[in-house]
Parts: structure tokens; C-alpha cells; sequence
């Protein structure tokens, strides 16, 4: 049943994410598509993240985060942040800007976003966050992950 189940979750399409996340010296970024709006008033995202991720130890109650949408020329950007490169390197790539929270300055969309809860679940936690700030490029082109390949 399990491969039946995975064999359904590479039939959808995911918008592809890039979470970043900052604390003291320690900073890190990873691809994610877990994500979604969980309301509008406020206005909140969700995002389950593997325990096992370094990205994890990061997250608390009232850290920010950044929620970077990414557009179809940011596969080097997933292919870094999930894997290819490790720590600190992933964040060389140009498009980096650390102003305040790290953040994707070419990416489709940006969420800043504060923690409100994590809920511990299983392999994962569900880190939810409310939404201080956006920034939409006004780009309608977001990177598409689809049966354990980006569509470009
Ligand atoms: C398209 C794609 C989507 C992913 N989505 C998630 C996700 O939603 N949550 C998660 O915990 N890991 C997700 N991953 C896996 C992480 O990006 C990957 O394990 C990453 O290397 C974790 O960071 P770390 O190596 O610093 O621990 C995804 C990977 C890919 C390629």
C-alpha cells in the first residue's frame, strides 16, 4: 500500500518552496513543497518539516522564516537546498539576500513569516507561521515538481 501511495503523490504537481531560517550564527535553507495557506485571517502557512533536517532545530515559537516561491529558472536553487550542497554553502548563490530573514531576491514570491506553533507529528513537524510581510513579483511561472522531476 505504501508504493501505492507514493505512486499517487508523484501524480500531483507541487509548487516548490525554498524554506530559510536563521538563529544566532546558525543559518539554514532547504527545498520544501509541503506547504500550504491555512488562513487568510490571519494570514498563515503551514510547512512539514523532517525532524532529521537541519533546517529543524532552527524553528521556535516566535523565530522568523522566509517562504521563497520559486519560478522555473530556480532548479539549480532546489537542487542545491535539497541535498546537492550542504550547510552554509547554499547560500553562495547569488540570489541570497540577507537583509533581515535570508531571503530569495528572484524568486516568483516571498512570505516573511513569524512561528506561532509547531505541532510535532509523526517523522515530521508542522511549523506554522503567521505572514508579517509579502513580496510578489508579479511573475506567473512557479517551478512545478512532478513524478521526481522539476518541469521547466
Ligand atoms: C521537490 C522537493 C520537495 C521537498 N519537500 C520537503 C518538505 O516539504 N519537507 C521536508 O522536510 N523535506 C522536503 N524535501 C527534502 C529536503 O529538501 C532535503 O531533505 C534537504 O536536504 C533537507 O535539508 P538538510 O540536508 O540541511 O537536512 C524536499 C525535497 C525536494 C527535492
Amino acid at each position: 500500500m505504501k508504493e501505492k501511495f507514493l505512486e499517487v503523490l508523484r501524480t500531483t504537481k507541487q509548487n516548490v518552496f525554498v524554506l530559510a531560517a536563521e538563529h544566532e550564527d546558525e543559518r539554514h535553507a532547504m527545498t520544501v513543497s509541503s506547504v500550504f495557506s491555512v488562513s487568510l485571517e490571519p494570514m498563515s502557512m503551514a510547512v512539514s518539516v523532517n525532524k532529521n533536517a537541519s533546517l529543524h532545530s532552527l524553528v521556535d515559537v516566535g523565530r522568523k522564516f522566509s517562504l521563497n516561491l520559486l519560478t522555473v529558472s530556480q532548479i539549480d536553487i532546489a537542487e542545491i537546498c535539497s541535498g546537492a550542497e550542504e550547510g552554509k554553502i547554499r547560500f553562495e548563490h547569488p540570489d541570497w539576500d540577507f537583509s533581515e530573514i535570508p531571503f530569495l531576491k528572484n524568486a516568483q514570491s516571498n512570505l516573511f513569516c513569524t512561528c506561532k506553533k509547531i505541532v510535532p507529528l509523526y517523522s515530521h513537524s508542522l511549523v506554522i507561521g503567521e505572514v508579517d510581510s509579502v513580496v510578489h513579483s508579479g511573475k506567473m511561472n512557479p517551478l512545478i515538481y512532478q513524478d521526481g522531476r522539476y518541469e521547466s
